[in-house]
């Protein structure tokens, strides 16, 4: 459980916050990315999004409340700029972020600031890459598993890498086969912005999704195909592009990762599934 020490349930926003805002991160025809204080807390980083509130995103941001997922942002809050919020309302008018009439619900989401290295790819060892490479890989994956979320926007932009002395994690999942011991290797991965996520109910098997989508990763052919099945290779896609970006070699990277979930994936399915990797 992420413990934020947040005072009563860091999920729910009491109306008398107020929000400070230290700083500006970004702002473009969509969101406003805020460093804020909250909570009485400090660092907090506040998007508000320009758009009308959305429902859906809604139930996607609060599946997040207070997840167990170390390779993604611990999520406090998503509401909307409304009345009860008397403070948040104001701060956001006197910032000229809410005009205060009722067409302009926007949303807004709490969350952790990460704070990021900044980090030159080139310099990290395969094994760190690996790591990297791998959190993504297993967080995307034990987050379907475990809640349908898909997250299908998976590419540099969207996450952040920080360092950490921990030299590992663990995931426990309901699957009581599936309990991952991650190696860090000095980076701690942390994935944010759902907003392009989607709820599927799963149609297959955990397993499946694992190998079919290292069958896709790696070149080889999938057995199954669906749409959850494409988002996901999507997103192993995008990450794939991203190492192109910053020009480091891929080949031994991916061979790394292939041999860590076969690690994991070998007490479960046997011996009997060859992957092929066609480079
Ligand atoms: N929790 C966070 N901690 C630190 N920086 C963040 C956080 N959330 C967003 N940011 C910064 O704001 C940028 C945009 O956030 P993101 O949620 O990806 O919005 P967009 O929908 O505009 O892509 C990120 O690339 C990151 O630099
Ligand atoms: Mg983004």
């Amino acid at each position: 459980m992420q413990n934020n020490n947040l005072s009563n349930n860091s999920s729910e926003i009491n109306p008398r916050d107020c929000i400070i805002v230290n700083d500006i991160l970004k702002n473009d025809d969509e969101t406003y990315i805020l460093l804020s204080e909250i909570f009485m807390q400090k660092d907090m980083i506040i998007k508000v999004m320009k758009n009308i509130y959305n429902p859906y995103l809604n139930s996607i941001y609060k599946t997040l409340y207070n997840h167990e997922y170390f390779n993604i942002v611990p999520i406090y809050g998503f509401t909307h700029c409304k009345d009860d919020f008397k403070n948040l309302k104001l701060t956001l008018m006197e910032k000229g972020i809410c005009d205060g009439t009722d067409n302009n619900q926007i949303n807004l989401l709490i969350m952790k600031e990460i704070k990021e290295e900044k980090i030159d790819f080139k310099k990290l060892s395969t094994k760190q890459l690996a790591s990297i490479f791998f959190q993504i890989i297993i967080t995307s994956l034990v987050l379907y598993k475990e809640t349908d979320i898909i997250h299908t926007d998976i590419k540099l932009d969207n996450f952040k890498i920080t360092k950490t002395l921990h030299d590992s994690e663990k995931y426990t999942t309901r699957h009581p086969s599936i309990n991952i011991i991650v190696k860090l290797h000095g980076h701690r991965v942390y994935l944010i912005d759902f907003d392009n996520g989607i709820i599927e109910k799963k149609t297959y098997l955990f397993v499946e999704d694992v190998i079919n989508t290292c069958k896709n990763f790696f070149n080889a052919y999938p057995i199954i195909t669906s749409d959850t099945y494409n988002l996901l290779i999507n997103d192993l896609k995008n990450y794939k592009n991203d190492l192109e970006r910053v020009n480091i070699n891929k080949l031994d990277v991916v061979k790394k990762v292939y041999k860590m979930l076969l690690k994991y994936l070998n007490p479960i399915i046997g011996n009997d599934v060859i992957i092929i990797l066609d480079y």
